[in-house]
């Protein structure tokens, strides 16, 4: 990568016409500092409208368990639909969708009322009520944002698997969850080729769901479905069959929203349980004011898919809940070539732009000629999220992509957290290349060190949450100890995010990457333990061993060390199988980009198998300290091997 793009600690002052305009004001910071509580009480009632006011703002008696906007009552798919219709915003723009192949349909909101609702109908008639779970496994399309909010309507939490998980990661999802219905589609495009989806669905169904009653299936691109009568419906013959008219019920503000799974330190993924009145608030309030987004006049793109919880927060709640004009993307960046998403941006004025730095380095990877052919100048705000935007990538995405004018805003959060927590406000801070500076106003963290004591600027430590949000997830389904030991328990009182981080001079936050053995490919999270043991689960290997490796474009690529059983010796497509098998457990983002078979793995003398040394050895470093191992001949061996490790 190269370094021409500055030094990491410069600054960019608001540009002051930006500032003057802008959405955020800096005395939001002093709102929220003087009474917390009191700030998020009011950008609840700003943001949100509630069918019964909530008497108490927060009830942490029950710590970790939250309750936010206690006794207030809201529908989460009124708010983000209806209410905009009442208010006589019907024939704006809620969603220009663009087919990766070409075709394109723009929905105003009152179009989009009458989908929701009709959706909700046909969701009803197959037995869909409030709290029951519904699994949703969509490419993007104007149905998966339509699905959504017709379970939020219904207030029946959804579960969105990503259309890029297999029929086993499904399977799993669908079983945790016990979904009763699954939003699937027939199939999607994927760089140019039509892609099935559906057979992951009846593959995941043969595997045993015994909850599952109903499979709804999207008609996109006409591929031919095995079909299973009387367990499944077409979509478009269910929602011409429903009313277009549809009572939404009041649900209490705790009622739960979603869940989404995520990957954790163990094998199995946690589902994230988020629940309704405070996860909106938070996830509207950030929306307008870390992006100074103007519903009435912004073209707002997240090119997140729905899912990831980015896909849920700024793609559906976030920026419909403020009643915004988005686009939403089926396809690949690349295709038909690598400017797709310039032409996107150049055809509907996109003002703002979310994506994430992997993107932007694969953008940078490709070459300037590619945006240099469209015309950019409507873009006004850009933002980055899922992991560190490095310094160049940042410099490059705000000369080349933002024409040096607009504010870069990088924003931390997690799946976890719902929403932003740590991030610059447009037009109020100072931005810096690389940093995601300041938590917002509202939110409280510190970088502390192994004590739990918080340390002095240019330290390196944990980042913690101090005070509740009201985004916070509220468990994980079906695991409350879980939720306890994973968050709760390290710094007691106190939320642990898995993540290193330092202040620097300024005391702007540094994020330093996971301190878990959670990997970040692609702002995709990924646990070593999860691919580990889909290794494993292969009849060949014995044992295994996966550490992430930083890589240029990717962030950290997935490096897996396996010893094969007995007998069997690497032949010549061991490495290919071994790859997709793991993309058969799990998915494609997690083969391994390299493998390599080995006689040992490093081991401390209590049989902790050492990453950091494998780490060292798929980073092409100088092995560190081996004293601990109980040979320290296995790491000249492993480095021995190296060269001859596939697929690399
Ligand atoms: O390590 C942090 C990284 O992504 C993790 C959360 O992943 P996930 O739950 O999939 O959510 C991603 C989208 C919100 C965090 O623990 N991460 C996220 N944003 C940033 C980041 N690391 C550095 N900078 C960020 N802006």
């Amino acid at each position: 990568m190269t370094t021409t793009e500055g030094p990491a600690a410069q600054t960019v002052a608001p540009d002051p016409e930006f500032a003057a305009q802008a959405v955020a004001k800096a005395d939001l910071y002093e709102r929220a500092a003087a009474d917390r509580l009191g700030f998020w009480a009011e950008q609840a009632r700003e943001h949100v409208t509630w069918d019964t006011g909530f008497t108490d703002v927060l009830d942490w008696s029950n710590a970790p368990f939250a309750k936010w906007f206690v006794g207030g009552t809201l529908n989460v798919a009124v708010n983000c639909v209806d209410r905009h219709v009442a208010a006589g915003n019907g024939e704006r723009v809620a969603l220009h969708f663009e087919g990766e192949p070409g075709d394109t349909v723009s929905l105003t909101y009152a179009q989009l009322q009458e989908q929701v609702c009709r959706a909700a109908n046909a969701l009803s008639a197959l037995g869909v009520g409030p709290g029951d779970r519904v699994a949703i496994y969509l490419p993007m399309l104007v149905e998966s944002v339509v699905a959504m909010l017709a379970c939020a309507r219904l207030g029946a939490p959804h579960s969105v698997v990503f259309g890029g998980f297999s029929a086993d990661a499904l399977h799993s999802r669908i079983v945790d969850a016990e979904a009763k219905v699954v939003i699937t589609c027939d199939g999607s495009y994927r760089r140019g080729k039509p892609t099935a989806l559906k057979p992951a669905v009846d593959a995941a169904l043969a595997k045993g769901a015994p909850s599952v009653t109903n499979v709804l299936v999207v008609r996109r691109n006409g591929e031919d479905v095995a079909w299973t009568q009387g367990r499944d419906v077409w979509w478009h013959e269910a929602l011409e069959a429903a009313p277009p008219e549809h009572e939404a019920q009041s649900f209490d503000a705790e009622q739960p929203l979603f869940i989404l799974y995520t990957s954790g330190t163990t094998g199995k993924p946690k589902g994230i349980l988020h629940t309704s009145g405070g996860y909106l608030v938070q996830a509207a309030y950030t929306t307008r004011n870390v992006f100074d987004l103007r519903p009435e006049r912004d073209v707002y793109w997240c090119t997140a898919d729905i899912g990831w919880v980015t896909g849920h927060s700024y793609v559906v709640y976030g920026p419909l809940a403020n009643g915004a004009t988005q686009v939403i993307y089926e396809g690949t960046p690349d295709t038909p070539d690598k400017d797709r998403w310039w032409s996107v941006v150049e055809k509907h004025g996109v003002t703002i732009l979310y994506t994430a730095p992997t993107a932007i380095r694969t953008c940078m990877k490709w070459g300037e000629e590619f945006p240099a052919r469209h015309d950019l100048s409507s873009l006004r705000v850009l933002g980055s999220v899922g992991e560190n935007i490095n310094p160049e990538a940042w410099n490059w995405y705000r000369r080349v992509i933002g024409g040096g004018r607009t504010p870069v805003v990088d924003t931390w959060w997690q799946t976890e957290t719902g929403a932003q927590m740590i991030a610059p406000l447009p037009g109020v801070t100072a931005l810096k290349a690389g940093s995601a500076q300041v938590p917002l106003p509202g939110i409280a963290a510190e970088v502390v060190d192994d004590a739990g004591e918080p340390l002095g600027h240019g330290q390196a430590g944990y980042l913690v949450l101090t005070e509740p949000w009201p985004s916070m997830l509220r468990g994980i389904w079906g695991d409350e100890q879980r939720f306890k030991d994973t968050y709760w328990a390290r710094f007691p009182g106190r939320y642990f995010a898995g993540d290193g981080a330092k202040r620097d001079e300024d005391g702007d936050i540094w994020l330093l990457g996971r301190v878990d053995d959670v990997m970040n490919v692609s702002g995709h999270r990924l646990s070593t333990a999860e691919i580990e043991s889909a290794l494993v689960s292969h009849p060949d290997v014995a044992e295994a061993a996966v550490v992430g490796a930083t890589d240029e474009t990717t962030g950290q690529a997935v490096v897996a060390f396996v010893i094969l059983r007995g007998g069997h010796a690497e032949g010549p497509d061991t490495v290919a199988d071994l790859r997709a098998h793991v993309g058969k457990e799990i998915g494609p983002i997690a083969k391994p980009r390299s493998i390599m078979v080995v006689a040992e793995l490093p081991k401390t003398r209590s049989g902790k198998i050492m990453r950091r040394l494998l780490r060292d050895v798929a980073e092409h470093r100088p092995t560190g300290d081996v004293t601990t191992l109980t040979d320290s001949t296995v790491m000249d061996s492993i480095r021995s091997g190296m060269g001859a490790s596939a697929g690399d």
